[in-house]
C-alpha cells in the first residue's frame, strides 16, 4: 500500500515513516512530484487538511493524508487557530508571532489555550479525521528554548515546563501532534 503524506518538511516525513508498519510505503510531496504550493485557504484546521489530501486525490491520483495545527488562544476567541503561522505577518515569524500574543494577553488573567492537530486522510474512496488535543496556558514570557512555533510560550496543563523546556520525546507523549498521529498510525496498522 502506497500513501502520499502532503508534506514537504523532511522531520514529519521522518518521524511518520519511522512509525508505521512496514507494508504501507509512505512517500512525499516531492516523490510523486508535485512541487507547487497546495492552497490552504480554508477557515478551519479540519478544511485545510481536507482541501490538501482532495487536491493530491484530484491532481495525482493518489490516496493521501495531510495534517494542519493550531494554537487556539480562549481569551482570544480561539485565535491565533487556522493563522498560527502567519499570525504576525506573512513572513512567518515565530518570534513576532509570540510577541503579538503576549501583547494581547497583557494584563489577561484568563490565559488557557490549547494546540490542536487535524489529520486527514482519504484511502480506497473514503474520508476519515484523526485529531488530537492539549490545553495549557500562555505563559508571561518566553520559557525555553528547544521545539519551534509557539513552544516557548505554551505550558501544557500538570507541567510547569513550557513545551520549549522538554525534549521531542516528552512533548511527543503529551502533544497535540503525537496524539494525532498515534490515532492515525492505529487506524493504518489496523488495516
Ligand atoms: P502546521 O500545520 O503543523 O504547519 O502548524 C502551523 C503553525 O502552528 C506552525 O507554523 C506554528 O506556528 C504553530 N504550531 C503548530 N504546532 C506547533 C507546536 O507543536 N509547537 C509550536 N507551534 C506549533
Amino acid at each position: 500500500m502506497k500513501i502520499v503524506f502532503a508534506t514537504n518538511n523532511p522531520n514529519k516525513l521522518k518521524e511518520i515513516k519511522a512509525l508505521v508498519p512496514k507494508h504501507i510505503e509512505i512517500v512525499s510531496l516531492s516523490e510523486i512530484g508535485c512541487n507547487e504550493d497546495i492552497p490552504e485557504t480554508g477557515e478551519t484546521l479540519e478544511a485545510n487538511a481536507f482541501q490538501k489530501v482532495n487536491y493530491v486525490k484530484e491532481h495525482f491520483g493518489y490516496d493521501c493524508f495531510a495534517d494542519d495545527s493550531g494554537l487556539e488562544i480562549n481569551a482570544l476567541n480561539g485565535n491565533p487557530g487556522v493563522y498560527s503561522a502567519r499570525y504576525a505577518g506573512p513572513e512567518r515569524n515565530a518570534d513576532a508571532n509570540m510577541a503579538k500574543i503576549i501583547t494581547e494577553l497583557n494584563g489577561c488573567e484568563n490565559r488557557k489555550a490549547q494546540f490542536r492537530t487535524a489529520i486527514a486522510l482519504v484511502l480506497n474512496g473514503e474520508e476519515q479525521l484523526f485529531e488530537g488535543k492539549v490545553e495549557g496556558e500562555i505563559s508571561l514570557i518566553k520559557l525555553g528554548e528547544k521545539g519551534f512555533g509557539y513552544d516557548p510560550i505554551f505550558v501544557p496543563e500538570n507541567e510547569t515546563r513550557s513545551f520549549a523546556q522538554m525534549t521531542m520525546q516528552e512533548k511527543g507523549e503529551i502533544s497535540h501532534r503525537g496524539k494525532a498521529v498515534r490515532r492515525l498510525i492505529n487506524y493504518l496498522s489496523s488495516l
